[in-house]
């Protein structure tokens, strides 16, 4: 039996770089309330016609390639994790699979927003253990901010949501290497209104009409108080649950990789479970909020600042709309 490694990460943001005060010209907001509220001085948002989910992640994946040694003719399989995939159908594991040529391989697309890419890394890894592919490629990515409201009344949403796209190569290993210790998911679907987009839906007679359109049905609502609420909550516990599956301790962790949320949500775990800052990595202060993106991103960014070595212990964790919430527990 083999355990599944990250061999390399790589991450791929757009040029256009949105800073608050842009903000605050389009909607009733300012500087000072999203620093103070998110943590956010500035974010990403795509250029239509230039950025798409799918060259995003192409770069994204190029890069985590790269970096893992690995040729695109090596990858066995895509697990895709977004929720706004360029098209309503296809898939965007099909559209990343045919951008890097990569005939024939088997591509999976995971809608579970902002948990999408512990999901996603939670999927590969039971490939790999179970011995049916030695390398995935496994992306995390979103172009946000075509679904924000960006009138007064979108704005609680519209300061934190941004565009972005990261990946990782996973590997198959042999048992005593470092790689995935465990992964724990679970989910709450009584709560799916607190965090959704209605349309394109097929309920309707038709997928997307004029009257959905004028109601706004398209755009991401959030009740910005309930998910923070839940949120703390549950990353607190299903990181516990990470820890005490493999019997260690908090104190253990040389990187904590939280969903890049809010910075008021990683720094209430930070301090709760009593973390120096070199332990818990963030970069939604220019970032924002990318959804499935922000942890990919975060490991490749790590990485590349040299704050993540062979073997530390990495706990990655995230929570968003479902709701729903995960964490994995590796050797990096
Ligand atoms: O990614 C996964 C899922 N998402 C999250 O985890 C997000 C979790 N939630 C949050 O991050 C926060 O709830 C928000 C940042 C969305 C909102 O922050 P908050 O501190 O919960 O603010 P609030 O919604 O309680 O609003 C406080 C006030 C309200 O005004 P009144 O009613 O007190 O007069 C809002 O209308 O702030 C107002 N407000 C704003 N003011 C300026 C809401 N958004 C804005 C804004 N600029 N952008």
């Amino acid at each position: 039996m083999k355990k599944s490694r990250i061999l390399g990460a790589g991450h791929y943001v757009p040029e256009r770089v949105v800073t608050n005060e842009e903000l605050s010209r389009m909607m009733n907001t300012t500087d000072e309330w999203i620093v103070e509220r998110t943590g956010i001085h500035e974010r990403r948002w795509f250029t239509a016609g230039v950025d798409t989910v799918t060259n995003m992640s192409a770069k994204a994946s190029q890069m985590a390639m790269k970096r893992a040694g690995v040729e695109p003719q090596d990858i066995e399989f895509i697990v895709f994790a977004t929720i706004t995939s360029d098209y309503f159908l296809p898939g965007n594991g099909v559209l990343l699979q045919r951008e890097l040529g990569l005939t024939s391989v088997g591509a999976l697309e995971v809608k579970n927003a902002c948990s999408g890419f512990v999901y996603a890394l939670s999927v590969a890894d039971q490939f790999i253990k179970s011995g049916m592919y030695k390398k995935i490629l496994v992306v995390g990515a979103e172009i946000q901010s075509s679904a924000l409201d960006k009138s007064d009344e979108g704005r609680s949403s519209a300061v934190i949501f941004a565009d972005g796209a990261g990946a990782v190569v996973l590997g198959a290993v042999e048992l005593d290497q470092p790689g995935i210790l465990s992964t724990h998911l679970h989910a709450d679907g009584s709560h799916a209104e607190e965090l959704y987009c209605i349309a394109p839906s097929s309920s309707g007679k038709v997928r997307i009409s004029q009257e959905m359109v004028d109601r706004g049905d398209f755009f991401l609502k959030m009740n910005g108080n309930a998910v923070f609420k839940h949120a703390i909550v549950r990353f607190m516990e299903v990181i516990k649950e990470a820890l005490d599956h493999n019997g260690v301790t908090k104190d253990e962790i040389d990187l904590l990789v939280p969903h890049q949320a809010n910075l008021r949500i990683s720094q209430y775990i930070q301090q709760k479970m009593g973390l120096p800052d070199e332990r818990v990595f963030n970069n939604i202060m220019y970032l924002g909020n990318t959804t499935a993106g922000t942890i990919p991103i975060a490991l490749s960014q790590a990485w590349e600042q040299g704050r993540l070595k062979e073997g530390d212990l990495v706990c990655l964790a995230a929570f968003g709309s479902g709701f729903a919430w995960a964490s994995a527990l590796l050797r990096w």
